[in-house]
């Protein structure tokens, strides 16, 4: 049995689809239920339902043998354990840094203020500010970051962005792009090489799914994941290099 983890919301909603032209179905009432482990038309694939960033954790501890999470997931739990074969090219959306409307950054930057900086992304956010010399005091919040700036929480946030509409209707500006994001496929390292024969039918069939789907790389995608040397055959992913 393959276990998949999955989170629910975009993550789940945008995953059937690939799933689905996998050839993988899931009733829609185990759906729509409370429980978190789910059936599929697939005996030999379940899924469970965890947190959005505890999608990483269970892979990395086997309790899942794959999972789907977004990059800016996997940047801020650091990948331990974990291969990232396949840009499924769903929740796509950017990471960057917002302030106040009528916050002049580039001058707080440029006299070496410390700035608070409120985000979900602590880790993420301290390479960024530190690859640029910025001096920041990362405060983790669990959501709303767009608030903490209008209440004098923080001077800036690091969040994900996709329309722009959430930054928009809380009067902030985007001031720096740090990277594009979209879903991972992340495989537990050790399940890849033990359960290669299990997996490898699976990848190959998601991987033509996001092919199928039409919807292209993002740039950075290019250089994708840790990922070994060979992968299930008619894999797109030799192709890469470093673990972002
Ligand atoms: P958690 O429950 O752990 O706080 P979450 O609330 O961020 O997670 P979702 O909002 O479902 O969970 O987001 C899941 C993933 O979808 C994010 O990690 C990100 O990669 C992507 N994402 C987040 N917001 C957007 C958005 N507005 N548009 C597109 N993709 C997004
Ligand atoms: C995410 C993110 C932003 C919003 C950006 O929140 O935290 O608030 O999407 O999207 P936009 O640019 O299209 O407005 P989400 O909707 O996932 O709610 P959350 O706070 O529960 O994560």
């Amino acid at each position: 049995m393959i276990t998949l983890a999955l989170s629910k919301g975009r993550i789940l909603d945008e995953t059937l689809p690939l799933l689905a032209a996998a050839g993988i179905s899931v009733d829609p009432a185990v759906l729509d239920s409370r429980k978190l482990i789910l059936p599929t038309a697939d005996p030999g694939l379940r899924l469970i339902i965890v947190r959005a960033s505890d999608v990483p954790t269970y892979v990395q501890y086997g309790a899942a043998d794959i999972g789907v999470a977004g990059k800016d997931v996997l940047l801020e739990h650091g990948g331990e354990g974990l291969y990232q074969p396949i840009d499924l090219r769903i929740g796509r959306c950017r990471l960057c840094v917002a302030v106040r409307r009528g916050f002049d950054y580039a001058a707080s930057v440029r006299s070496g203020a410390r700035l608070r900086v409120a985000t979900k992304y602590t880790m993420v956010a301290r390479e960024h500010f530190a690859a640029k010399g910025v001096h920041v005091d990362p405060i983790k919040l669990y959501g709303s970051m767009e608030l903490a700036p209008l209440v004098g929480l923080a001077d800036a946030i690091v969040d994900v962005v996709s329309t722009g509409s959430t930054l928009k209707a809380n009067d902030l500006v985007e001031v720096e792009d740090i990277m594009s994001i979209s879903a991972r496929l992340v495989v537990n390292q050790a399940a890849f090489k033990t359960r290669r024969a299990a997996l490898a039918p699976l990848l190959a069939a998601l991987e033509r799914a996001v092919e199928q789907s039409g919807v292209q790389p993002s740039v950075s995608s290019l250089v994708l994941s840790s990922v070994p040397p060979a992968l299930p055959s008619g894999s797109a992913n030799a192709r890469v290099g470093s673990s972002s």
